[in-house]
């Protein structure tokens, strides 16, 4: 009867000690955040094909401030913005979670070959140390500009990926080209 016991503890405690080897050989599932910001909606449209590759949240980035949506005048706005380093107000810093993301891809419309300048306040504003940053962008043949470089040198502690440009007349129908690209980065749902 002793022995009977003896065994079926030695069992039982087999499959809880194997259990919990599994627990710690499975990698924890990275908690990922797609931030953006988007002037005449591209930019929008490519963060939400992220988020359903991915299962991500989603943050947009708004200017207290709104652009204009004259094309001449936001253009001429954004060079001189770009040129002084301006970096205008945002509405909320950041989702109060922030920390708790380890994943975090962010997306801009290409403006004067780098990201627009609420993106540069948002990266500026708050703390990726340790983080993976995976940017993405929209654009009308920069591709990505030298957009990483740039977010490379505002998020020097973090991990830069390289980014998935798509140009703005055909992201409506990028879905696959991001859910692929998510897929081979290994962060899909
Ligand atoms: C102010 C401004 C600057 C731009 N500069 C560039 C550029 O340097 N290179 C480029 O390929 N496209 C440029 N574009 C085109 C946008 O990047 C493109 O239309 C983008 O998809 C817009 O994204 P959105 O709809 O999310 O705002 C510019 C557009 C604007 C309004």
């Amino acid at each position: 009867m002793f022995k009977r016991f003896t065994a079926i503890t030695a069992i039982a405690l087999a499959a809880v000690t194997f259990t919990a080897l599994q627990a710690l050989a499975a990698p924890a599932a990275k908690k990922i955040l797609v931030v953006y910001f988007s002037h005449s909606g591209n930019t929008r449209i490519m963060a939400t094909q992220i988020k359903n590759a991915s299962g991500s949240d989603i943050f947009e980035v708004k200017p207290v401030k709104a652009y204009p949506t004259d094309y001449r005048s936001v253009v001429d706005q954004a060079k001189k913005e770009i040129s002084s380093n301006y970096k205008p107000a945002i509405q909320t810093k950041a989702p109060a979670n922030l920390a708790s993301y380890d994943v975090i891809f962010v997306g801009s419309p290409c403006w004067w070959g780098t990201v627009a300048p609420p993106i540069a306040t948002f990266l500026t504003q708050n703390n990726f140390a340790g983080k993976t940053i995976v940017p993405f962008m929209t654009h009308e043949g920069s591709g990505m500009g030298r957009s990483e470089d740039d977010i490379r040198k505002l998020c020097p502690r973090s991990k830069i990926l390289e980014g998935l440009p798509i140009r703005g007349g055909s992201v409506k129908s990028s879905q696959g080209e991001v859910t692929a690209w998510v897929k081979k980065l290994g962060f899909t749902k």
